[in-house]
């Protein structure tokens, strides 16, 4: 972007020319051309986005209906894939920032995140994404990064499944690499301590609110049996009621689909909210209260001595909806807006998301 400023002005500049000398073009040149790189440079610096609301009102005024309706499709058709792109978008954000890294494939010249320890046999739906991009390619090719693309459907993907709306800032560039090293050092494993959780989101600009409110993503979603194994046998009886029947067959039920022994079963699933699986709303707080969280990471939110102000959070969360649909709204423009200078300066539109341009 600042290299299309530069030459933008140097036609200005041509235009001035005519008027005056060449000694005092030159120094104008120079007023002109340095000012211009103290600026690109700042930018550089700061990682300042310039994302906007309208960003392809002009050069594909039907981004928005086209993401939705393939949206549409998808989740009607498949529930749970409204989930996958939730947690894509939250998979490419926290690696690099949000420049569609994570859809890359790996090819002999790049190594893309697929098989990074958190993402590898559980991240899914980039046909979904692939779909999209598809359509939109159609209509205005070119013009939409990756990137974008994944950010609206993850919106589109929480409003329909019952979640709420919010406008998407737009406008970022796909990235020309990918980071297997940085997926499996900045994303969150289900068995790390809260701590160590917290300050991975403290590393993207985002707070311990950011944190919990976003973690009711899970209200939504699967989970497989080797991310939940040490939470149903390890401390799940001390934090649920061991006298409420229903809680017993609940975790009964976890352990038939998660067995101890013969590391069997490993992919078998479960929803992480177990009253309303495919419906966005705060039922998952409601687990976390009741002891019943799925992930160890899930329950800590609510039961780690550690937790004092995650505790709080969670119990307002339980109790009003409408606060945790707020918070859930802004903490989702800020994980998007987790950008990388870089990509920012260097990116590009790809034009199939798995591969970056020849
Ligand atoms: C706070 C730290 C987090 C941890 C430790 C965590 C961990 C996990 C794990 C282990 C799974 C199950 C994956 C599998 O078994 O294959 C999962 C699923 C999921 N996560 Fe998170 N997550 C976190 C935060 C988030 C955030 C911030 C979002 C989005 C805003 C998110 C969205 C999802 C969704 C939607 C699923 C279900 C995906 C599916 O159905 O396949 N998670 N997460
Ligand atoms: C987005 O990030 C930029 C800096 O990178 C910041 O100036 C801006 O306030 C952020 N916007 C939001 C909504 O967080
Ligand atoms: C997967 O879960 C089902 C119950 O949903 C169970 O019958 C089956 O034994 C599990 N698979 C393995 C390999 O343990």
């Amino acid at each position: 972007m600042p290299i299309f400023h530069i030459s933008h002005f140097l036609n200005l500049n041509f235009k001035i020319k005519m008027g005056i000398s060449n000694k005092v073009y030159g120094v104008v040149m120079m007023i002109v051309y340095c000012g211009l790189f103290v600026v690109s440079y700042s930018l550089f610096e700061t990682g300042e986005t310039r994302l906007t609301l309208d960003y392809y009102a002009k050069t594909c005024p039907n981004v928005l209906q086209i993401v939705r309706k393939e949206m549409e499709c998808a989740v009607l058709s498949e529930p749970r894939n409204a989930a996958l792109v939730v947690r894509l978008h939250f998979h490419d954000c926290f690696v690099q920032g949000c420049d569609g890294s994570v859809l890359l494939d790996d090819t002999i010249t790049l190594q893309g995140e697929k098989k990074a320890s958190n993402n590898i046999h559980s991240l899914k739906g980039f046909r979904i994404i692939d779909r999209i991009k598809n359509s939109i390619e159609s209509e205005c090719p070119g013009i939409v990064s990756c990137a974008d693309i994944l950010t609206i459907a993850a919106r589109d993907a929480v409003i329909l499944v019952g979640g709420p709306y919010w406008d998407v800032p737009l406008g970022r560039k796909d990235s020309t690499s990918a980071s297997y090293e940085l997926a499996n050092t900045n994303l969150p494993s289900a068995n790390e301590g809260l701590l160590s959780i917290i300050s991975k989101f403290l590393y993207q600009g985002l707070s311990v609110t950011d944190m919990v409110a976003l973690s009711g993503a899970h209200t939504i979603g699967m989970a497989r049996c080797e991310n939940f194994r040490q939470r149903i046998y390890g401390d799940f009886d001390a934090t649920s009621d061991p006298n409420n029947p229903i809680s017993r067959s609940y975790i009964e039920k976890l352990r038939s689909i998660c067995p101890l022994v013969g590391k069997t079963g490993e992919n078998n699933i479960t929803a992480m909210d177990n009253m309303t699986p495919e419906l966005f709303d705060s039922s998952y707080f409601q687990m976390l209260m009741r002891g019943e969280g799925v992930l160890n990471s899930d329950q800590e939110l609510y039961s780690s001595l550690l937790g004092i102000e995650t505790k709080a959070l969670v119990k307002k969360y339980a109790a009003d909806p409408i606060a945790f649909f707020q918070q859930f709204s802004d903490s989702m423009v800020k994980l998007g807006n987790i950008t990388n200078s870089d990509s920012f300066v260097n990116g590009e539109v790809r034009k199939n998301c798995r591969f970056i341009n020849t």
